[in-house]
């Protein structure tokens, strides 16, 4: 098993950190945890290959996790919600109120603040896991509204300015903490506490799975992370592991 502790890589400028962990991944210490940290990125993307803004002169997080785990562990799937838990507790430490929107955008004032994309690679007993966050820390108002859809920054929900290392390092510290507790115990705990944060609950909405549309409402999170969906046609209790909740058109 890794050894908690994060080995951060900090690089002006890169494509996406993503791309770069994924093609880095065998000159990293295996038995730790790696995290690429860049002031830009000319080609950052997001979930569904949607572009990520990633402008350098306003000192947002644009970063990629890269460790490796036994592939035995159960619901590994669900890391990418332990960070975004990680980042939820650090903004209710500092009085904000944020939600999710499942699986993982963490929301204030119901606008986007952060996305989290993760993948994954099998190789033999082990699985690489490639865990990219992107956090809006001091967009200003004009260039959040290029997003594709409705965002903010902690500079728009604070009106102050943040230091990004510091918000980096405070993040990293709870998902260290958060990650032990999972590999410990697994998920279960961590869905009850996301379940409570959930945004957009009974509520009539569309779901997307990547084939087909379903309108209905949220029910919950089941204790391994799958979003309990009720379809409103049929009443049934749909579970679902992967896709998109449709809350603005432009945002399928
Ligand atoms: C999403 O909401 O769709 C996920 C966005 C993830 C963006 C981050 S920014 C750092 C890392 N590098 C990338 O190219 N993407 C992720």
């Amino acid at each position: 098993m890794i050894n908690l502790e994060i080995e951060n890589v900090f690089l002006k400028e890169v494509d996406s950190t993503q791309t770069f962990v994924k093609k880095h991944a065998q000159e990293f210490n295996q038995n730790k945890i790696t995290c690429v940290v860049a002031d830009t990125q000319t080609s950052g993307y997001g979930r569904h290959q949607r572009k990520w803004l990633s402008p350098s002169s306003f000192e947002n997080i644009y970063c990629s996790f890269y460790f490796v785990l036994p592939s035995s562990i159960k619901n590994f799937v669900n890391i990418s919600e332990l960070l975004s838990y990680s980042l939820i507790e650090f903004l209710i430490e500092n009085g904000l109120k944020p939600e999710i929107k499942w699986p993982n955008d963490v929301l204030l004032s119901q606008k986007k603040l952060a996305g989290i994309l993760c993948e994954t690679s099998f190789q033999n007993e082990t699985v690489q896991i490639f865990l990219g966050i992107g956090l809006n820390v001091n967009l200003p108002k004009k260039e959040c509204s290029q997003v594709d859809q409705p965002a903010t920054s902690l500079l728009i929900e604070t009106e102050k300015k943040w230091q990004r290392d510091f918000v980096l390092e405070k993040v990293q510290k709870q998902f260290l903490k958060n990650l032990s507790l999972f590999l410990k115990e697994g998920f279960a705990s961590f869905a009850a506490k996301i379940d409570h944060l959930l945004a957009h609950k009974n509520k009539s909405l569309t779901f997307y799975d990547g084939d087909k549309e379903y309108t209905g409402s949220i029910v919950s999170i089941s204790s391994d992370g799958a979003l309990n969906f009720k379809i409103e046609k049929t009443a049934e209790i749909k579970k679902f592991y992967s896709g998109t909740l449709i809350t603005t058109k432009k945002n399928k």
